[in-house]
């Protein structure tokens, strides 16, 4: 569903990505693990063309066949891919559910809004009891859930994830990755970034690591989880 491929990207003339290929299939989750400044974000940012994706040998970034390479992120977002960026940026002032009506604004049919909007509430209960609340009075974990919340409304066929756990007490980590696997086993396919990298290899079904802005390893969840590298710098085992 997803291709990228000989990927580089830079912040002017400062290099941060090289040569980065991944693939993810129509229905999985794959996830994206690596220290900090790795470039986790930046590709990320690349896939939805707000850094300039550059390709070694012909587009760099592909969806259902289809090059994104040069596309605005809103046209990005009209072929169904999603990003929720790292931090959970929502609009403070406004309410709840203003924020996620946002989120819909280009949904102009009124049953499909509410049907959405239903499944969010479905999705995250806590979000309909604090429908009225300012997003600014959210919790943290309230707030990443609105993030969730609002690009769920754009009713995406790809979602990308930057860090959502950051920040989250446990027992919120865990019902957040319950709500990752419940959007995916309702079709919606996932690039995770996460820093929890247990959880991430256990919800995924393949991983990439990244480090210094290139791919160093790729595997599946458990064969990653066995691997001395990954136990080392990221389990910490
Ligand atoms: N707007 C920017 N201008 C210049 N350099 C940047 C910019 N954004 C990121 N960088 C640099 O690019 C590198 C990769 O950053 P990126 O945010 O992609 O890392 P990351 O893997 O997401 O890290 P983290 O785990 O801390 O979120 C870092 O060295 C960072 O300082
Ligand atoms: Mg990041």
């Amino acid at each position: 569903m997803l291709e990228v491929k000989g990927l580089s990207a830079f912040y002017g003339d400062v290099q941060v990505l090289w040569d980065v290929g991944l693939e993810v299939r129509e229905g999985e989750i794959v996830s994206v693990i690596g220290p900090n400044g790795a470039g986790k974000s930046t590709l990320l940012k690349a896939i939805m063309g707000l850094v300039r994706p550059r390709g070694s040998n012909g587009p760099a970034v592909l969806f259902k066949g289809e090059p994104l390479d040069g596309m605005t992120p809103e046209n990005i977002v009209r072929k169904g891919v999603t990003l929720v960026p790292e931090g959970a940026r929502v609009f403070p002032e406004m309410s709840c559910l203003d924020n996620l009506k946002l989120g819909a604004y280009s949904v102009a049919d009124r049953h499909r809004h509410d049907r959405l909007l239903e499944n969010v509430f479905q999705l995250f209960p806590r979000l309909e009891e604090r429908r009225s609340q300012k997003a600014s009075t959210l919790s943290g974990g309230e707030r990443q859930m609105l993030a969730m919340g609002r690009a769920l409304m754009s009713e995406p066929e790809f979602l990308l994830l930057d860090e959502p756990s950051l920040g989250l007490h446990p027992l919120m980590v865990s019902a957040l990755f319950e709500a990752i696997k419940a959007v995916n086993e309702r079709g919606l396919t996932v690039l995770l970034v996460e820093q929890k990298v247990t959880f991430a290899l256990e919800c995924s079904t393949r991983a990439y690591v990244l480090e210094n802005g290139r791919v160093v390893l790729t595997g599946s969840g458990p064969e990653l989880m066995g691997d001395e590298h990954v136990c080392k710098a990221y389990l910490a085992m």
